[in-house]
């Protein structure tokens, strides 16, 4: 019996990515190890979103093929795939000549029939197809879950929007729906199994269906899921405010299911820095959004992603996303710093943003950020609310940790037996990033 070990990195799609080929290798027999050191295969999922996530991805298969040289024949085989592998393909070798397998991830629903190739020939292989696709309907059946109560389903795979800087439809492709009745089939077969929380992805879920003729659109598939008679959470990541539509925001009046939690990237507050990103909407268009989101549902949860020191980018423009980000009021963000992607529009763009200037205004940015999550968190005290305990906390074991609806990480003393279950948490203490609470029998 062959034994595999896998690491991942970047988005929950490649979470996903990882469970679909981990899927293929159990169903082969192959078994799961913690050590790279004890695997006659090695496979890293990697992410290409900023140079910085690439070359992480590049010095930890370095150390790995070191694995390879000392033992000196054919294991551990060792498999580049994911977003890192779609973006460099042969180009790796120059850095990591060693390498068995290239996958990227258009491919990776026929991982365990290129591993099979790789077993028989021996010789190096590069698999990046430029298409996805979906190898048939209920592939869930045999689809092994990483965890028994949360479940990554996804809908669409790739991006057309070809914002100026962003290397993922390069890696990703073109967008494809999933057919709604597969992915309500999927969803109803993991409540049956009393899944708690399911939480949808794609790279920009508001323009679901819209490559398919007859199909539902987002704002319907969301509701016909809301309509599920479990109790359980629906997520969903991640939306473009360019795409998101009157009717998912008029929907919040109504879901049971559907979090109080909603993730809109802004990316930058500046009308020109948005125009350059070719984002497609305004800082107004953003603010109605918002406003009229809120109207209805006065507590939701908003958090965004930034990115700060793009091309072109000044002094006020950098303060307009300050300004933006403190009068929305986020309840938390991530902050990115720049990074140029090779084959994206944004590297030929001038006035560059000095590295040392990128890094001033990501902690500026970033304070502001936690300012305002700790004002978020702190409203929170006081309160009974409801937490999907997720894990034993990894620094005390008598400790869980687990999230809220409003996507809210909280600890609290209890005991293993209650992960993946819903629990009431009374908030007795907040800090920026997370919440304390005490169990409510
Ligand atoms: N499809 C999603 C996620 C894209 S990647 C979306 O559209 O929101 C996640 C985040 O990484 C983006 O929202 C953006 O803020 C950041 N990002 C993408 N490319 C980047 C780059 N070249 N430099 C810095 N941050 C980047
Ligand atoms: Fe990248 Fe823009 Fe597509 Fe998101 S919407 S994946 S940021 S191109
Ligand atoms: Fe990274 Fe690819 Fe996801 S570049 S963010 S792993 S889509």
């Amino acid at each position: 019996m062959l034994k595999y070990f896998i690491m991942t990195f970047g988005c929950q799609m490649n979470k996903h990515d990882s469970e679909i080929i981990e899927t293929q290798l159990i169903e082969n027999n192959y078994q799961r190890v913690e050590k790279p050191e004890k695997a006659e295969i090695i496979i890293l999922n990697t992410c290409a979103v900023r140079e910085h996530s690439s070359q992480k991805a590049i010095s930890i298969m370095g150390s790995f093929l070191k694995i390879k040289k000392r033992q000196n024949n054919l294991f551990p085989i060792c498999i580049l795939a994911g977003c890192v592998a779609q973006a460099e393909k042969s180009e790796l070798l120059k850095s990591l000549p060693e390498l068995d397998i290239i996958i990227g991830p258009q491919d990776i629903y026929n991982f365990s029939q290129i591993l099979n190739e790789f077993l028989q020939t021996k010789n190096l292989l590069i698999h990046c197809s430029e298409d996805f696709y979906y190898p048939y309907e209920k592939y869930y059946l045999k689809r092994k879950y990483q965890s028994k109560f949360q479940a990554f389903i996804s809908i669409m795979n790739g991006c057309n929007n070809f914002c100026s800087y962003c290397i993922v439809p390069y890696t990703r492709g073109r967008e494809h729906s999933r057919k709604s009745e597969d992915i309500l089939n999927e969803i109803n077969y993991l409540l049956e199994k009393g899944y708690k929380e399911i939480t949808l992805l794609g790279q920009n879920v508001n323009s679901y269906g819209k490559d398919l003729e007859n199909e539902i659109s987002f704002s319907d598939l969301l509701n016909r899921i809301d309509k599920f008679n479990f109790d359980f959470w629906l997520r969903f990541i991640t939306s473009h405010p360019k795409d998101i539509s009157i009717d998912l925001i008029n929907s919040y009046s109504s879901f049971k299911r559907v979090v109080n939690h909603l993730h809109l990237p802004l990316q930058s507050g500046s009308d020109k820095i948005l125009k350059l990103m070719n984002r497609k909407y305004t800082r107004e268009n953003y603010k109605e959004i918002i406003y009229k989101l809120r109207e209805i549902k006065p507590d939701i949860n908003i958090t965004t992603d930034l990115i700060v020191g793009f091309p072109d980018e000044n002094e006020d423009d950098f303060r307009k996303t300050i300004e933006l980000v403190n009068e929305i009021k986020f309840d938390f963000a991530f902050v990115f710093k720049y990074s140029d992607r090779k084959g994206t529009a944004s590297v030929s763009y001038k006035n560059k943003v000095p590295q040392n200037i990128i890094e001033e205004r990501h902690n500026i940015l970033l304070n502001e950020i936690l300012k305002l999550s700790y004002e978020s968190n702190k409203k929170m005290l006081g309160k009974i609310v409801k937490v999907l305990a997720e894990k034993v906390s990894p620094k005390d074991k008598n400790y869980l940790s687990g999230r809220t609806s409003e996507n809210k990480v909280v600890i609290f003393k209890g005991a293993e037996n209650l992960v993946g279950k819903f629990c009431r948490v009374k908030i007795r203490e907040a800090k920026s990033y997370t919440l304390w609470g005490d169990l409510v029998e």
